[in-house]
């Protein structure tokens, strides 16, 4: 695997060997993905988002077992279980955590007093300010690309991430729409220090998502995504009936409530975990389009680098 030049703060701070992470996904990250992406030098980080917590202190267990490099956690912060799930985690002696879903000010007290490494996931330079007023070490800034949970700004990674490098000094990580090393070297170019890769990571051998999800994602295209429920908790889902459902509910005016009940019926497990493609809830982002296979994360980390490394030394001779 190609090495990089020298270490910048991001990788420092995380003690990794490359600037990438990969984000956390609910359903999707557990502990063989973590281990994998650490033990290829990027930072894992195991999703609380779906996990009892339970589950979520066995994965971490896993995880040690599986790597002897860092890894983190991701803990989504509008649960139920969060402030269960934050103690579980710092019972197990993680330092490293990636908050998301909320003001990162509900978590970061117990966190830094226990010596822990805190960087926030925003999606507008506002809120990338408040991760910095509020003590976090790093930000994620996520763009409107991304697979997942997002802002209602439909801001893109191309504008988000020089916006927050100009109104920030800690490290920005850039996340959306991120799969290859070409698009890696885009994004350290506007500034970022590290990118948070979350689609790509989900459809590898590792990723705990169905077969039949990963296949969707494979034969899907870039178009084949869509940010829906803005007007409750916006969502990127790849196009399906499940999808359809959502969108007449909300072209009915359906108010919160209503889209809960829709969401909160087991649709994102059943769609990501189970292989219910018509019916499940399934999460990615446009690079959709660019994924075409389903590899293990070694032999993408060494692809990923290797474009890195060879679009740098490209563009430097021209
Ligand atoms: C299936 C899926 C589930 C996700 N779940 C979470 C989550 O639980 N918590 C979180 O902070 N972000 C979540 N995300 C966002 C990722 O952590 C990451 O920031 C995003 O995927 C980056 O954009 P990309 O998909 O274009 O790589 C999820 C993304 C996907 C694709």
């Amino acid at each position: 695997m190609t090495k990089p030049r020298k270490k910048n703060r991001l990788c420092s701070l995380l003690g990794i060997e490359h600037p990438i992470v990969q984000g956390g996904m609910i359903y999707n990250s557990g502990a063989k993905l973590a281990a994998a992406v650490s033990n290829a030098g990027g930072l894992g980080l195991i999703g609380a988002g779906s996990m009892r917590p339970e589950l979520f202190g066995e994965q971490i267990r896993k995880a040690r077992g599986l790597t002897e490099n860092p890894i983190g956690v991701n803990l989504p912060l509008l649960y139920a279980n969060s402030r269960e799930c934050l103690e579980v985690a710092l019972a197990e002696g993680v330092k490293i955590f990636f908050t998301s879903a909320g003001s990162p000010k509900r978590a970061i007290g117990p966190l830094k007093k226990a010596g822990c490494v805190v960087v926030h996931v925003a999606a507008s330079r506002e809120l990338a300010i408040k991760c910095e007023d509020a003590g976090c070490d790093a930000v994620v800034v996520e763009g409107f690309e991304a697979g997942g949970h997002n802002g209602r700004d439909e801001i893109t990674t191309m504008v988000l991430v020089p916006e927050c490098v100009q109104a920030v000094s800690i490290p920005v990580i850039a996340a959306g729409g991120i799969a290859t090393g070409e698009q890696m070297v885009a994004a350290m170019a506007l500034g970022a220090e590290a990118v948070q890769i979350g689609s790509r990571f989900a459809v590898t051998v590792e990723g705990s998502g169905h077969a039949k999800f990963k296949d969707a994602v494979v034969a899907a295209g870039a178009g084949d995504t869509q940010l829906v429920m803005k007007a409750h908790v916006p969502v990127r889902l790849l196009k399906n009936e499940f999808r359809d459902q959502v969108m007449a509910l909300e072209n009915q005016g359906a108010d919160r409530e209503e889209l809960a009940d829709l969401l909160g019926s087991g649709r994102a497990r059943a769609g990501m975990l189970e292989g219910d493609l018509d019916q499940g809830e399934l999460e990615i982002g446009q690079v959709a389009g660019l994924i075409d296979d389903i590899p293990e994360v070694a032999e993408l980390m060494t692809r990923l680098l290797d474009q890195y490394h060879s679009t740098l030394t490209r563009l430097c001779r021209e």
